[in-house]
């Protein structure tokens, strides 16, 4: 083969950095026809380095741009500026951008200055609500008029980008890249090196693990939560709580005030990826506002109580695993308790099923960019659920 292109990934938050190391890992297996670059911009800092330890991904230019209490402004004309240098010495054949980030509009838009394709892996998500999640409807939203190549994970999120005449040529239906990911990590005989996971008794103890960071989510909906928390605690002794919490400082504030030295309650700093994974594999049940947990639990048979009062992910509440309870306190101690009392209400939520996909979502995203660029002569075969 004469022809070889050169494929540029940018991220640079931990959810985005999960979801695009399969792709990575996969561009690194084409040497004949592909020259991979990484960009990462470091929206997050520790909670990045963490996922490109584990995959063993060295970038090729990093922008370090976290400064603490960094607003939307900040993030995107740091992103902006500093892929505009990256881009004119690189200039790739094609920019791909993951997800709803901040990063992932600055990319595509950086990208589309330098009139450079861009793919957007996880595209065609909707809650149709521009400000919730905010800002990540919108990025999304934006990033989808940008992007050339749009690989949607599912049929769902095929179905919305076609209800707003994206081409039907130029989307991908290839499963969720971060199923792929999960794929590398969760193992039945995992043991944990933390001192404080060593303790919790799995066995004996009903653990509920809990993620929060949402922007829409921080003040006082995320007080109502931890107090619906404290008062689970205070009533089940065999219940424990896990939480990794967010370095977010405005986060990390409300989080320690409403529920710092509570007995079982353990506070952790956020988790490398493979021990957060296999944490979510031992877990009772998962109360979060995050999006990618949405998507990795009901694939380990994990009822998952979400945060929030709408989703991009509708596909696994229509399973069952998955549902969505906001952050009102009597709410999300009632549903929660449900689970606790309830076992037939539990089972139903507990089984396995996996919407999202099925750990070949990164191989059929390369195949579709060596399909596009005339590399490869067949279209990938579409993920069905
Ligand atoms: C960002 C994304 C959100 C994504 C989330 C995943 C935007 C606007 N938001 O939200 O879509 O769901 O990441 O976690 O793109 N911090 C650290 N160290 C880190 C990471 C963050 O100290 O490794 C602190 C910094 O003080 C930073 C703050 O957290 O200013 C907030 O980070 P930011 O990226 O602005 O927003 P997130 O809430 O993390
Ligand atoms: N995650 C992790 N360590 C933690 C908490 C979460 O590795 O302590 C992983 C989780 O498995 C998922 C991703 O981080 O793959 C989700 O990130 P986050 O909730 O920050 O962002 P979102 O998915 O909501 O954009």
């Amino acid at each position: 083969m004469d022809k070889k292109i050169k494929v540029m990934t940018v991220f640079g938050t931990r959810p985005e950095a999960i979801k695009m190391a399969p792709i990575v890992l996969e561009l690194q297996k084409h040497p004949d026809t592909i020259t991979p670059v990484v960009a990462v911009t470091a929206q997050h800092r520790e909670m990045l380095d963490q996922v490109l330890r584990l995959f063993k991904i060295k970038p090729d230019y990093d922008l370090d741009i976290m400064a603490a209490g960094q607003t939307l402004f900040d993030i995107t004309t740091k992103v902006m500026r500093g892929l505009d240098d990256v881009l004119t010495k690189e200039k790739p054949d094609i920019v791909l951008v993951h997800g709803d980030t901040t990063t992932t509009f600055a990319g595509a838009l950086a990208a589309y200055y330098h009139q450079t394709p861009v793919g957007h892996v996880e595209a065609g998500l909707r809650t149709g609500d521009k400000y919730a999640p905010f800002p990540e409807e919108m990025n999304r939203r934006l990033t989808g008029c940008i992007a050339d190549l749009n690989f949607a994970p599912t049929e769902t999120s095929e179905a919305n980008l076609l209800a707003e005449n994206v081409p039907p040529e130029t989307i991908f239906v290839t499963g969720n890249t971060v199923i792929d990911a999960l794929h590398h990590t969760v193992q039945d005989a995992f043991s944990f090196d933390d001192d404080r996971l060593k303790q919790v008794e799995f066995g004996k103890k009903r653990v509920i693990l809990v993620t929060t960071h949402r922007r829409e989510n921080l003040g006082e909906p995320m007080r109502h939560v931890y107090r619906a928390l404290r008062r689970l605690v205070n009533e089940f002794d065999d219940v424990e709580i896990v939480f990794p919490v967010h370095r977010n400082p405005k986060v990390r504030e409300i989080v320690n005030e409403e529920l710092g030295g509570l007995r079982n309650v353990k506070l952790i700093d956020p988790l490398d990826y493979e021990p957060f994974a296999n944490l979510m594999h031992r877990a009772h049940i998962i109360l979060t506002d995050s999006g990618g947990v949405q998507e990795e639990a009901p694939a380990l048979g994990k009822p998952v109580l979400v945060l929030r009062d709408t989703t991009e992910r509708p596909e696994a509440v229509s399973a069952g695993t998955v549902k969505l309870i906001g952050t009102d306190c009597a709410r999300v101690y009632e549903e929660t308790k449900r689970l606790l009392v309830d076992e037939a209400a539990y089972s139903r939520m507990a089984e396995a099923v996996n919407p999202y996909g099925d750990g070949q979502a990164a191989r059929r995203i390369i195949e579709a960019i060596l399909y596009h660029f005339h590399l490869a002569e067949d279209r990938p075969d579409v993920f069905m659920a």
